[in-house]
């Protein structure tokens, strides 16, 4: 039985992530305290009852964390680890566990001082699946990952994550190239968001050759790059310049008019929107394009300047939430602090 949940989050972000999993907790009457220094990328929550935390990093929906990239649940105490064959000290502990793994991810906080562990981390992993295998630790049946979290090569926590409610990709980030013809780097936060947010089904069957796409706020066009490249058609919305090329392919409409003014002939299968306005102005927004039936589903920014961000993402939630409910539309409204996002979190809606 494990007491505490290791919580790895963007650095400058541990007050988002602690309060939303503070929240949790709570709601499932799990008594626990946190545990964190600011930019540290990590937050632990530690139970104070008998209760253990495996139970609760079940039964917590991971996807409900939006400042979560990634989580597992270990002990307390931190193995402290000899300069040479660390192997013996790790497996002794992992043995203890009495659980076998579906696989192993080591992880370190995304610092400066966290990433400078990434060779160390990329050299130690075979070793240790080798350990691993021959001690038959590994199964394809098994439903846990097994987790090194490495503050330092000669400290490390060890605990496990379900693997059907944890990130599957290693450490929570999703490893994208920046494509060569994309506008700008922000193609990359709408990347990520589709690959986050819709399953490999849902993004063949939601985004189509032929559907209409509205990008609000679109110049120089890295978003609309990403939906052109899957042969949508996109009218975008902004008074700067779009990428010349881009434009070239004839898939873009450009009109230079104000996105807060701006409303689509007939309803169109996504509207997506990256501006730098307050957040519930957005949202407002958003909601307003799915309550007059002017969109089917919708990603989304949110910017976070503020000092209470997790109260004002809340905010911008709920009222989504309510004016769909509202207006009688299915919905599922998905929210996360993206790899690639910095002072901001994605939002993605999808009515089926
Ligand atoms: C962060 S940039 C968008 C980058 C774009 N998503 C990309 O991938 O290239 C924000 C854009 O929003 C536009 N914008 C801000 N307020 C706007 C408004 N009220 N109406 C239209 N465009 C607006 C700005 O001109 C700016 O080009």
């Amino acid at each position: 039985m494990f007491n505490q949940i290791v919580l790895l989050c963007r650095p400058g972000f541990e007050k988002e992530c602690a309060g939303e999993i503070m929240e949790l907790a709570s709601e499932h009457q799990f008594p626990a305290y946190i545990q964190t220094k600011e930019t540290s990328g990590y937050v632990l929550l530690i139970s104070s009852s008998e209760l253990g935390t495996n139970e609760l990093i079940s039964k917590i929906d991971f996807r409900q964390l939006i400042f979560t990239r990634q989580w597992f649940a270990c002990n307390k105490d931190i193995l402290s680890l000899p300069e040479t064959n660390r192997l013996p000290d790790i497996l002794h502990t992992i043995k203890l566990f009495a659980e076998d793994f579906y696989d192993v991810e080591l992880d370190y906080p995304d610092t400066n001082e966290g990433k400078s562990l990434s060779k160390f981390c990329k050299q130690f992993r075979p070793h240790l699946i080798t350990a691993l295998k021959k001690n038959n630790l590994l199964s394809a049946h098994a439903r846990w990952r097994l987790h090194l979290f490495f503050t330092d090569s000669l400290n490390v926590m060890i605990g496990i994550a379900p693997i059907d409610n944890s990130a599957s990709d290693a450490m929570g980030i999703i490893r994208l190239k920046m494509p060569g013809k994309a506008p700008s780097r922000s193609t990359l936060k709408l990347e990520e968001a589709i690959h986050w947010f819709l399953s490999t089904q849902q993004q063949t069957e939601l985004i189509k050759n032929g559907m209409n796409v509205v990008d609000l706020g679109a110049a120089p066009g890295g978003w609309t790059w990403q939906f052109v490249r899957r042969d949508c058609l996109v009218t975008a919305i902004d008074n700067g310049p779009m990428d010349e090329t881009l434009m070239k392919t004839g898939m873009v409409e450009h009109l230079r008019t104000d996105a807060f003014t701006y409303a689509p002939k007939k309803k169109v299968d996504w509207l997506v929107c990256d501006m730098a306005e307050r957040p519930l102005h957005v949202s407002r927004l958003i909601a307003r394009w799915f309550s007059s039936q002017q969109c089917s589903n919708a990603i989304f920014n949110l910017k976070l300047p503020m000092k209470k961000r997790l109260s004002s993402v809340q905010e911008c939630i709920a009222l989504l939430e309510y004016t769909l409910t509202q207006a009688n539309i299915k919905h599922n409204i998905q929210a996360k602090h993206l790899y690639h996002d910095r002072e901001e979190i994605t939002v993605c809606i999808v009515c089926p």
